[in-house]
């Protein structure tokens, strides 16, 4: 146990000139990526050519072909955006909430144009139509507990009727979606196997408990989608494998891509951070928690280039290691923007927690850990503050989709758990 609170041996001494590529300082650059990626993020929202409310991945449509809506990053996109909303009182309100309102609308568009587990559109509604990994069951789960949030600001802003029109109808229909068909065998949110996957189930149960606690004003049976989650509280934990001490992605593969045989995936830590709900299942700093992450840690550290760059902090993390996943082609996995910037935000949850227990001295560890990991993407950050999906992995430089949003959204919500994290 102590070993995981000692946490591992990459944890260099701090020191202010570390890893300062523009001449700026921490806070300096934390206050102008933080204004850069709101402007991205709300600039790749409704794009010129698509319906309001549609999200595109990123602007990039040529080499690689992400000028779409995907369901999944479109939730979290606009999750980020209602958590910007939250926390501003200024002009921007009323902008911030008009977006959400036309999310929630294109997303009631979408669900009556194909099957609720179909993951990619066109901004103008359709779904794609060629080959591709479906269903994707991860994305009517995300898009619920953003809804279910945004009808919560609505109803405490007195807002509840057009809660009611618009909002609710779309989360029936989701939370009855994953009710019925959580079971089924679906796509990772990789979108490469299929199977039962950690990080699908982790959100999925997290729709329902949060559908089940707001059941009275959406009109559904909350006793009956709880039941449902906490069966699925026992599925998720049958992804802990025990001889390898860490939490397993897929279990019960079915069918995609078939080489990751560590079966260790930095999703692990996205779907703690996406499925959390206040109910002590899985808490941050459970040990089986902190061993898979450690796991994490420990896999990409020797695997990329970019890792052995003296002087840099943290610890650049991608999928996992077996991946072969470059943008334009498969000649090797890279580390990615938003999953080192997940590290960051998880590491700073469990300092909180660990903070709240009492237990002090892992608090601090963990908050160091987690500047460590900020650190490293500050490292990698362009100038322009405009992340891609990948970090090349010898290099450093940006590389695969330009201008990510899922990125820029996961890299302020590392931020915002930075600042909150009670520790400062
Ligand atoms: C294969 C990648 O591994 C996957 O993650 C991606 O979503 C698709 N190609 C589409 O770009
Ligand atoms: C590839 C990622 O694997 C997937 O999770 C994501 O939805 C798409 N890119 C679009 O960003």
């Amino acid at each position: 146990m102590i070993r995981f609170f000692l946490f591992i041996g990459f944890s260099l001494a701090l020191n202010a000139h570390a890893a300062d590529p523009h001449g700026l300082t921490l806070d300096q650059w934390i206050q102008q990526q933080t204004a850069d990626s709101i402007h991205s993020m709300l600039a790749n929202m409704s794009p010129a050519d698509g319906i309001p409310g549609s999200v595109i991945a990123s602007p990039e449509n040529d080499a690689i072909p992400y000028y779409f809506h995907w369901v999944r990053d479109a939730a979290l996109t606009n999750l980020t955006l209602l958590h910007l909303l939250e926390m501003t009182g200024g002009p921007e309100q009323d902008g911030y909430k008009q977006k959400l309102f036309d999310f929630a609308s294109f997303s009631a568009l979408i669900q009556t144009t194909a099957g609720l587990g179909e993951p990619k559109f066109y901004v103008t509604g359709q779904p794609y139509t060629g080959p591709w990994a479906r269903p994707q069951n991860d994305g009517p789960a995300l898009r619920a507990i953003t809804l279910m949030q945004f009808m919560n600001w609505l109803i405490a802003h007195q807002e509840g009727d057009s809660a009611r029109k618009t909002v609710v109808p779309v989360i029936q229909k989701d939370l009855l979606y994953v009710r019925d068909h959580w079971r089924d065998p679906s796509y990772d949110l990789w979108e490469e196997v299929k199977g039962d996957h950690f990080y699908t189930r982790m959100v999925q149960r997290r729709a329902l408990l949060e559908g089940a606690r707001m059941a009275g004003p959406l009109g559904l049976d909350g006793p009956q989608l709880a039941a449902q989650a906490n069966l699925m509280s026992n599925e998720i934990l049958k992804h802990w494998d025990a001889t390898r001490g860490y939490f397993v992605a897929t279990l019960n593969w079915t069918d995609g891509l078939d080489y990751k045989a560590s079966n260790l995936d930095a999703s692990f830590v996205l779907g703690i951070l996406h499925g959390h709900t206040d109910d002590g299942f899985l808490p941050y700093t459970d040990s089986r928690v902190l061993q898979t992450v450690q796991k994490v840690i420990d896999a990409f550290k020797p695997l990329y280039g970019v890792n052995a760059f003296a002087g840099v902090p943290g610890v650049a993390i991608g999928r996992y290691v077996e991946d072969r996943y470059a943008g334009e082609n498969f000649n090797g996995g890279n580390p990615w923007v938003l999953l080192t910037a997940a590290m960051s935000q998880y590491l700073n949850r469990a300092a909180l927690e660990f903070r709240m227990s009492g237990n002090s001295r892992s608090a601090r560890q963990y908050k160091d850990l987690a500047d460590e990991m900020i650190l490293r993407v500050k490292y990698h950050a362009p100038a322009d503050g405009i992340f891609s999906e990948q970090i090349d992995r010898n290099t450093g430089f940006m590389t695969s989709a330009r201008d990510l949003t899922w990125s820029h959204t996961e890299v302020l919500e590392a931020l915002a758990a930075r600042a909150a994290d009670g520790l400062r």
